[in-house]
């Protein structure tokens, strides 16, 4: 349910939306919108179908999501597979770290069971995997998470296969680190980046090192926007994309939009795209 707004506020909301469709940077084949939500599916669409797994990327897809999100990981012997925790215990039948167990040990876990026994025998997918169901899927654009790896040659393993496929104007490449995605950013000009800011001065940093390149993203949580609203404005005086994470209430995504914040990352897609 909306909720009543002062002027001022108004005046803000206004003047930043303005800005914003005015020059709206063009380099991604999807820019971030202001005529309608933009909405990307965390862990896919992780409130339908287990975290992470080739089900939930197709349900946020079905549910007509701009993006998907994700986290990339790396195997001990080397392959990129899709997880969140450090872990296989939360999310699959199995116990140990990622960096711990080969491909071959991760691909006999069963990923789905824990979430709902519809979903028993889900796999966890290879970065492979669902490069080749996300091609499928334009013009959704990807989030892709540069999570736990072991040295720097890992993040070539994660960069590497979205180059190869051609998939760099559909992609955002995300970390919390910024020197994770300046190592991203030599191997692309034309890839996405996006820096995760878990705190105001991350973002106030993020939001400096995104001045000059149209095709970088800063992601800071609700929180911090919602309690900080001049970062919003520096975004849009910028032209910078911004996203908000993780938006799971319709009174938190209805704030934030009179704030001037039009993206959001989301459990539940249904729920943004649908809240007037
Ligand atoms: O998209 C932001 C979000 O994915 C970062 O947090 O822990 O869910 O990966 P986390
Ligand atoms: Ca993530």
């Amino acid at each position: 349910m909306k909720k009543p707004m002062s002027v001022l506020l108004l005046s803000c909301m206004l003047s930043t939306v303005l800005l914003q469709a005015c020059s709206a940077p063009e380099s991604l084949e999807k820019p971030q919108a202001v005529s309608h939500r933009f909405v990307a599916a965390h862990r896919g669409y992780s409130q339908a179908a287990p975290e992470n797994t080739l089900p939930a990327f197709n349900e946020a897809y079905l549910a007509g999501a701009d993006a998907i999100e994700y986290d990339m990981q790396v195997t001990k012997d080397s392959h990129v597979v899709i997880m969140h925790d450090k872990t296989v215990n939360r999310t699959t039948n199995g116990k140990g770290k990622i960096t711990d167990l080969t491909l071959a040990q991760v691909e006999k876990l069963d990923a789905g069971y824990w979430f709902s026994p519809r979903f028993k025998g889900t796999r966890v997918p290879t970065l492979a995997q669902l490069l080749d169901q996300f091609k499928r899927h334009a013009p959704v654009l990807q989030f892709s998470e540069i999570k736990h790896y072991r040295t720097a040659a890992d993040i070539s393993l994660m960069i590497e296969p979205i180059l190869k496929l051609g998939l760099e104007k559909r992609t955002v490449v995300t970390a919390f680190s910024p020197s994770d995605l300046h190592i991203v950013r030599q191997m692309s000009p034309h890839i996405g980046i996006g820096y995760l800011c878990p705190s105001v001065r991350a973002t106030v940093l993020a939001l400096n090192l995104a001045a000059n390149d149209p095709n970088t993203w800063v992601m800071p949580t609700s929180t911090v926007l919602v309690n900080h609203p001049a970062l919003i404005r520096r975004a849009a005086k910028q032209h910078t994309h911004l996203a908000a994470w993780t938006v799971n209430r319709e009174d938190l995504e209805d704030d934030l939009e009179l704030l001037g914040v039009h993206s959001f990352i989301t459990n539940d897609p249904k729920l943004i795209e649908g809240s007037p």
